[in-house]
């Protein structure tokens, strides 16, 4: 019985029990996903899981590599090894695979056999930026990662605030931290501001982007820490998403000439499984990263309980299938811009 199932069109591995449609799968494998933070691969290998397929990263004086948790030799979860001399050695038999994934050392192989060329691991392109492991699963990338150019020219404090496992789609998600009509509600005891209509808004859409800019009212408690000066202030709120799940959000208070901005990046774990990365920049210098870790552990548990229950799980790509309003105009350009990728097709046939 084969470990993995070879699609015909492109000859791309697809994972066992694979819960996306192969169409779906396909089309995701070749966008840069998150799978990490940099500061979790030290000197041990770790296994992750990126769209249902096992895998495990290792660092080596290269960098950080990533390929498919399994040895070529009979089978063995490779990130149960150890990393050791810049090599990731199998736990079972002790085979040694260099960061590009050829196996250069055997032990139980007599000194000077040659070593079988087909013991290579099924590596993956893999990069470390912003602070997080990226890996794309193609060989050859649909896009580059996300330009976030803030992160990297020192405007700001780069606080990384723990990933954490959501059981939603990476769609419901997306959409969820791109929907600001929803802060009223399930915010109402974090940075919620009263519940008022949300003036129209235009979204810009370019091949690789989305784009919104709202004015808002939040509530302030969250940046003192106390109970002094209004309850409530202005923001601006200036969205932008890369596709398809990458969104950062540049928050403005005019009042106190505050800026910051949260980067929210969504990797699909399986169809109904989600793991997400939030760094923030603090370009005024003037937030402790443990109140932003706190505020955002806030946040993200006021959101989880409501889109982990959303029904359908998968975000539904044909309009037809939910009620928009004006407000959800980000959430309608999102759902239009998936659909152009090609997400949803087996949805709809
Ligand atoms: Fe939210």
């Amino acid at each position: 019985m084969s470990l993995i199932a070879k699609t015909e069109a492109a000859n791309v591995e697809l994972p066992r029990n694979c819960t996306f449609s192969e169409s779906d799968w396909q089309i995701l494998s070749s966008y840069w996903h998150p799978v990490a933070e940099s500061a979790e691969i030290t000197d041990s290998p770790v296994r992750v899981y990126l769209l249902d397929m096992p895998m495990v990263l290792f660092r080596t004086e290269e960098g950080v590599s990533a390929a498919r948790d399994v040895c070529m030799h009979r089978g063995g979860q490779l990130s149960l090894g150890e990393v050791r001399d810049g090599k990731l050695v199998c736990g079972f038999h002790g085979f040694e695979y260099n960061g590009e994934g050829t196996c250069v050392g055997i032990p139980a192989l007599a000194k000077g056999s040659p070593i079988p060329k087909k013991l290579r691991l099924r590596t993956y392109k893999c990069e470390e930026r912003y602070g997080l492991i990226w890996v794309c699963m193609a060989d050859e990338a649909k896009t580059d990662l996300p330009n976030w150019p803030s992160l990297e020219d020192g405007s700001g404090n780069v606080i990384s605030s723990p990933s954490y496992v959501i059981n939603a789609s990476a769609g419901r998600r997306v959409e969820n931290f791109n929907d600001i009509a929803h802060v009223p509600f399930l915010h109402k005891n974090s940075f919620g501001g009263p519940a008022t209509d949300i003036a129209p808004y235009d979204v810009v859409v370019t091949e690789q982007t989305l784009s919104f800019k709202t004015d808002i009212v939040e509530q302030t408690r969250y940046v003192g820490g106390g109970s002094e000066g209004p309850a409530y202030q202005d923001a601006v709120y200036e969205y932008e998403l890369t596709l398809p799940f990458a969104s950062s959000v540049k928050v403005f208070n005019p009042g106190t000439g505050h800026i910051y901005r949260v980067y929210d990046i969504v990797s699909p774990i399986s169809s109904g499984k989600s793991k997400v990365f939030q760094v923030v920049l603090d370009e005024s210098r003037q937030m402790s990263a443990e109140a932003v870790r706190a505020f955002n552990k806030q946040v993200n548990s006021e959101d989880s309980p409501q889109v982990e229950a959303q029904c359908p799980h998968d975000l539904p790509l044909d309009l037809r299938d939910e009620v928009h309003i004006p407000a959800d105009r980000m959430s309608v350009e999102y759902r239009r811009a998936l659909a152009r990728l090609g997400l949803g097709a087996a949805a709809y046939r």
